[in-house]
């Protein structure tokens, strides 16, 4: 019997066990961050449990191996660029902004499939065996990791870990699982799946306003604008300038009046200024990182020299969150928290030292910045959160971080940093989101029409076809030229007005979609493997995929049609939503609903609450028995009420009797009361589609062609 490489396993749960390698003493194991909470074992580890990593070294280099067979796909590792399947890569778990360059006067991507590292750390890897069961592995430790899938899973740091193992019969098991362990989403406001234009910087303050006109002048879908940081007095933190946006409360009232809701970016750095409050109140409370001879420590940011706040501290989060509730007061809508892997400006690439000191503080013990660096954006976020929910504590927060760790979907969205505007970025959009989702992380999205240069008008027009289909939903670019739907010319503008009705019609269902994030786990937009995890051929789909499970999406992302989508087995039937045109363009991908299925689509609309009023349509798809379901969420999109009964959440059920179709109500949940609306049943069928009106509650006749 070979020797044990690890001691006292412990079963979690029925699924979930941990290991810890034999020769570590527990006790001098870092807490863990990606946990919500500390899990003790229950019981030993079966000897039936088969995955079971083998722990090697000492001293200052610990690996952890896992075997893989060779029909086995890995997917998962957080927030990385490249194909979907992650077989033959190799991560490191170590929050980076990444930067490259510029060569010839062109921008150079900021990052590629190269890049072993992005903005965030999610040390988890999830497993596909050949027959569709899945395992996960999640290495419990906040220190940089290696993820080496050369070979099966091989996990390195030089520091000792635990690994976590579940182990299911499919992997939405397995990533249902993992966000008991690590937490699910809030309901975001509803607002929040409406579509947001950003840019690196829409200034002055007249500019918003012009910019939200513009959007409601020409009647293009939008719920948000963002605004980044020239609205600040010189970079600085928590401060406006005083000649572009002399009025931010007036800027917010302004866009609530035309029905927009607004973002505004924060960035942890803070300007090394005597005289400016927030930097003297830091130094005066010792908000500050400091070196290991308890000098405050300094890096070049937007601002020039700042020093960074020490979110280990309990009292720092406190001052932060204080912070930002007095800046909420201004009528900001939600925060934008960037550059917190923490970064640097110059230098490019430059990093904080690891030596740094943390002082930490309640349930985080002091450390180094080696430790913490994987957790500031986790940290920060959580600040931003809590400021949010103790200044309004009737409304739901919404955070958008770019740094964050395994677990940091308990505080905030994310996006997927500073791409370019190239098919391949565009290609990424969508393995991004799904691997982040995979990772336990559903609210995701890119910048659309890409951060780094200027997009064709055929590229944009693409971005924003897909764009429309993935969670988070936002047009942003850098210093280069306009990106707004309408900076393309006509035809541009006309095909991101489709992808924008799209969007708002198909709310109801991402609504419902992020309903099933928060209470259960489930991603929102999901790899196409999940139709069907045993069908080897859906494993590397990485340009399809799946908005819940039952709507499949194709979108063209090569600049040439030269992709073969694999299709997972049954009948999806191919769809235009109402008052679309037959949708021959490729910039809009086509939409497949899986048979046996009931989509709920609303009547879109200019902003998201007037997408949830109005006629409620459903889109059946019968299976081979000539039946269907479909799931509807509803709430007041706003507040806590859900939490105390204020929602309805409906099962609509469709069965083919004699020829004619009978759609009605199988089962509801919730106190809130029906909408007194009617309802458009559309039915799919090889023949075309057939149409019929009633009440919702009632049941619909539709008899079948
Ligand atoms: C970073 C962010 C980008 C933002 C810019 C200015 O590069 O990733 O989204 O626009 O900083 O704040």
């Amino acid at each position: 019997m070979p020797a044990p490489t690890h001691q006292d396993p412990g079963l979690l749960s029925d699924d979930v066990a941990r290991f810890i390698p034999s020769g570590v003493d527990p006790s001098i194991l870092p807490r863990s961050f990606a946990l919500v909470e500390p899990l003790p074992a229950r019981a030993p580890v079966p000897d039936s449990w088969s995955v079971v990593p083998r722990f090697e070294g000492s001293s200052n280099r610990y690996i952890a191996t896992i075997p893989t067979d060779p029909q086995t796909s890995l997917y998962g590792t957080g927030e990385v660029a490249g194909p979907l399947c992650r077989n033959g890569f190799v991560t490191e778990c170590w929050a980076k902004q990444p930067f490259r360059i510029e060569k010839d006067g062109k921008p150079a991507p900021h990052y590629d499939e190269k890049s072993k590292s992005l903005y965030q750390a999610h040390p988890w890897v999830l497993a596909v065996r050949g027959d569709g069961s899945a395992f996960g592995v999640l290495a419990d430790t906040t220190y940089r990791l290696e993820i080496d899938l050369r070979d099966g899973i091989r996990l390195g740091s030089a520091q000792p870990f635990p690994v976590i193992v579940i182990d299911c019969a499919s992997p939405q098991e397995v990533v249902e699982r993992l966000s008991d362990l690590t937490g699910r989403i809030e309901l975001p406001p509803r607002w929040t799946l409406g579509y947001h234009q950003c840019r690196f910087s829409y200034y002055p303050g007249a500019r918003v306003h012009g910019l939200a006109e513009e959007f409601r002048k020409r009647r293009l879908p939008c719920d948000v604008i963002w605004v980044d940081i020239h609205y600040m007095d010189a970079y600085k933190v928590f401060t406006f300038d005083p000649a572009g946006f002399p009025d931010p409360k007036a800027t917010n009232d302004f866009l609530h009046r035309l029905g927009f809701k607004s973002v505004w970016i924060l960035d942890p750095a803070v300007k090394v200024e005597v005289g400016y409050s927030v930097y003297d109140e830091g130094v005066a409370e010792g908000h500050f990182l400091s070196d290991a001879q308890g000098q405050e420590h300094h890096e070049w940011t937007w601002p020039g020299d700042a020093a960074f706040p020490d979110y280990t501290r309990p009292e720092t989060r406190a001052w932060w969150a204080r912070l930002t509730a007095e800046f909420l007061e201004y009528g900001m809508d939600g925060v934008w928290v960037d550059l917190n892997e923490p970064s640097p400006i110059l230098p490019l690439g430059a990093e904080l030292p690891e030596d740094l000191r943390h002082g930490g503080g309640a349930d985080i013990p002091p450390g180094v910045h080696a430790q913490y660096h994987n957790v500031y954006g986790l940290l920060m976020s959580k600040a931003t959160r809590d400021a949010m929910c103790k200044a309004r504590p009737n409304r739901r927060p919404f955070v958008l971080t770019r740094s964050s760790y395994l677990g940091g979907q308990r505080y905030a969205a994310t996006w997927t940093g500073d791409n370019s505007s190239t098919w391949e970025h565009l290609h990424w959009s969508v393995p991004m989101a799904l691997n982040l989702g995979l990772s336990g992380q559903p609210y995701s999205g890119p910048d659309v029409g890409g951060f780094a240069g200027t997009p064709s008008p055929e590229l944009f027009a693409h971005w924003m076809g897909v764009g429309a289909l993935l969670p988070f939903f936002r047009t942003h670019n850098a210093l280069h030229g306009d990106q707004e739907p309408w900076s393309f010319g006509e035809r541009t503008e006309a095909q991101s007005r489709l992808a924008l009705a799209r969007r708002y019609r198909l709310l109801p269902y991402l609504y419902t979609l992020f309903h099933d994030a928060a209470t259960m786990g489930r991603p929102v937009a999901r790899p196409l493997f999940f139709a069907d995890p045993a069908d080897l051929s859906l494993r590397e789909e990485d340009h399809a995929f799946l908005l819940g499970g039952d709507l499949l999406v194709q979108p063209q992302l090569l600049k040439a049609d030269t992709h073969a989508f694999a299709v997972p087995k049954g009948h999806w039937r191919s769809f235009t939503l109402a008052g679309e045109d037959p949708v021959a363009d490729p910039a809009h991908p086509v939409l497949r609903l899986r048979d046996g299925a009931i989509l709920p689509v609303g009547p879109g609309g200019q902003t998201s609450d007037e997408a949830f009023e109005g006629p409620l349509t459903l889109v059946v798809s019968l299976d081979a028995k000539g039946a269907a379901v479909g799931r509807l969420y509803e709430d007041a999109g706003e507040g806590f009420g859900y939490l105390e009964g204020d929602y309805l959440l409906t099962t609509y059920r469709a069965v083919l009797k004699d020829g004619v179709v009978e759609l009605d109500v199988a089962q509801q949940e919730g106190q809130r009361p029906r909408p007194a609306r009617e309802l458009h049943v559309e039915l799919l069928t090889d023949a075309g589609v057939v149409r019929a009106s009633e009440i919702d509650g009632q049941v619909v006749m539709v008899q079948r062609r």
